[in-house]
């Protein structure tokens, strides 16, 4: 059986471009203006991102993958699990540290990674197929904040949802999204939950506005995607990157800033949008956390916090949460 014969499709091509269409035609509409970031992630920017979880600025990455590598086992033991389901899981790089964790207690059987970008979840199986022979591995190609209800069913599963990527919800998404989680949970099922955590403002900026310039090329993605599924003419170079702290909702804001007056033609829409001089558009918040919002997010979820863990210099966090 071939990678392809394992992926569940529940969002095809033709269902993005219509979710595309639906969220930029009201994105677009609102003041400021506002796009989505789950569309990052066609295949180029799935590797950018990749590209970016490289940089010397972005310290997410590395601070996950020291806490999974000093706790994997740990993890492993608390939460039993059979089932390692991965929320957002693109590359499926760290995920290593955790099935190999797993694996040892002997009761690890099936990884399911969940992505909206089929390319990176293609990418990924085929990758750990190679390393991990004896694991059953199902692919399902979905949208983490409409499709849960197609995860696989079972008891013994954790739902790992790692990176920091629960930040790029908006609070009241959040509170949905974990409402959704915990309501297709059983008891013995673990929902293990990466953030990254309130730092030094300047710190936050550089991560998410690198010297080379590899966050604002994949900021200017989204209006290549929005180019080509919905035949629009975006000029990416017309739009500067931009990365603020907000420090009242302490999230990073992500934004692309029209570099004169333009207007910009989406054929698909039916749509013409026109944009000011030095106008933004918000393209992501990437909210950073404290262990306190955390546990109270979970609570108000259905869950309690069972384990939190640091790497050592505070940047990052994993907490292990259980059903109550
Ligand atoms: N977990 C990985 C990847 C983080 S990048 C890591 O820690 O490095 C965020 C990933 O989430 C991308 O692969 C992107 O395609 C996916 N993603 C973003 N929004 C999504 C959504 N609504 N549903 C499913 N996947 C989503
Ligand atoms: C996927 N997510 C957690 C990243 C973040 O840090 O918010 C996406 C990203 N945006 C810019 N750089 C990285």
């Amino acid at each position: 059986m071939g990678t392809t014969d394992r992926i569940s499709r529940y969002l095809t091509a033709h269902d993005l471009a219509e979710n595309l269409a639906r969220d930029v035609r009201q994105g677009l509409r609102k003041r400021p203006k506002v796009l989505p970031p789950k569309y990052f992630y066609d295949a180029r920017g799935s590797a950018m991102f990749e590209e970016i979880t490289r940089l010397a600025e972005y310290y997410p990455t590395r601070a996950e993958e020291a806490i999974l590598t000093n706790w994997a086992t740990e993890i492993a033991e608390l939460a039993e699990g059979e089932m390692l389901v991965e929320l957002g899981s693109g590359s499926s790089t760290k995920t290593r540290l955790l099935l190999d964790a797993m694996r040892t207690t002997g009761r690890l059987r099936w990884y399911v990674p969940v992505d909206v970008s089929d390319t990176a979840l293609q990418g990924a199986m085929e990758a750990l197929g190679a390393d991990y022979p004896d694991l059953q591995m199902h692919g399902v190609v979905a949208d983490f904040e409409q499709h849960l209800e197609h995860l696989p069913q079972g008891s013994h599963r954790m739902i790992a949802f790692l990176g920091g990527t629960i930040g790029n919800l908006e609070p009241a998404q959040r509170a949905a999204f974990l409402a959704a989680v915990r309501a297709g949970l059983n008891d013995s099922d673990r929902l293990l939950l990466g953030t990254d955590l309130v730092k030094d403002p300047d710190r936050l900026v550089a991560a998410y506005d690198d010297a080379a310039g590899v966050t604002a090329n994949f900021n200017r993605n989204v209006l290549y995607v929005i180019n080509r599924a919905l035949r629009a003419d975006f000029v990416p170079s017309a739009f500067e990157h931009v990365a603020v702290w907000d420090a009242k909702h302490e999230w990073i804001e992500m934004r692309l800033r029209s570099t004169s007056a333009q207007t910009v033609r989406i054929r698909d829409l039916d749509l013409e949008v026109v944009f000011e001089a030095g106008e933004e558009m918000r393209t992501e918040v990437s909210a950073k956390f404290r262990q306190e919002g955390v546990e109270k997010e979970l609570a108000a979820a259905g869950f309690a916090v069972e384990s939190w863990w640091t790497d050592p210099g505070n940047d990052f966090a994993v907490s292990l949460a259980v059903p109550v």
